[in-house]
């Protein structure tokens, strides 16, 4: 295992369509996957797509942790997403803080939407289909944005709410 060097926001990796997966259960994509959930652990981040670590893949990494997530959410251990899909339930859509650790230091409210319903497969081909709203939600769509090559601020409706995460801390700003 390995921790991955991060691409940072002005890089083109970042602005790619990525590619789909055509072996999930690859030897060098059980690789890459292993050590993307190293690299967002050590980060420490609770989302890394493929295109962050230079590879322009349909597949991202996630995790939901305790304590830190909405009320509806229950806890989530590292898992990887292949080929997903991701589809809105609803119009709803809310506010939320989110960072990257392609965007160093800083941080944004971004409107998503509340509620998703999303599926993919992990390395072994097993399907992964959920529901999620609250932070779950929020990940999941940021991550799966990525695989289009979209940046948060690129869904930012309100730059007011955009700044370097320890001016908003002493601001006061929600984290
Ligand atoms: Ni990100």
């Amino acid at each position: 295992m390995a921790i991955l060097k991060i691409a940072r926001m002005g890089h083109p990796v970042l602005l790619q369509k990525c590619a789909p997966v055509t072996d999930p259960g690859a030897a060098d994509i059980r690789r890459l996957v292993a050590d993307m959930m190293e690299t967002m652990e050590d980060a420490p981040g609770v989302g890394l797509a493929a295109p962050q670590v230079y590879q322009a893949l349909r597949l991202f990494v996630f995790r939901v942790p305790g304590g830190r997530q909405d009320p509806a959410d229950t806890p989530i251990g590292n898992t990887v997403l292949i080929n997903p899909i991701v589809e809105p339930i609803g119009e709803e859509t809310v506010m939320g803080w989110e960072g990257c650790l392609s965007i160093p230091d800083l941080r944004a409210a971004v409107p998503r939407a509340a509620r998703i319903r999303y599926r993919g497969t992990d390395c072994d081909g097993n399907v992964i289909e959920r529901e999620a709203s609250g932070f779950h939600a929020r990940v999941i769509q940021h991550e799966y944005d990525h695989l289009d090559g979209i940046l948060y601020p690129m869904r930012m409706s309100d730059f007011r709410y955009f700044g370097f995460t320890d001016e908003l801390d002493r601001a006061g700003a929600k984290g």
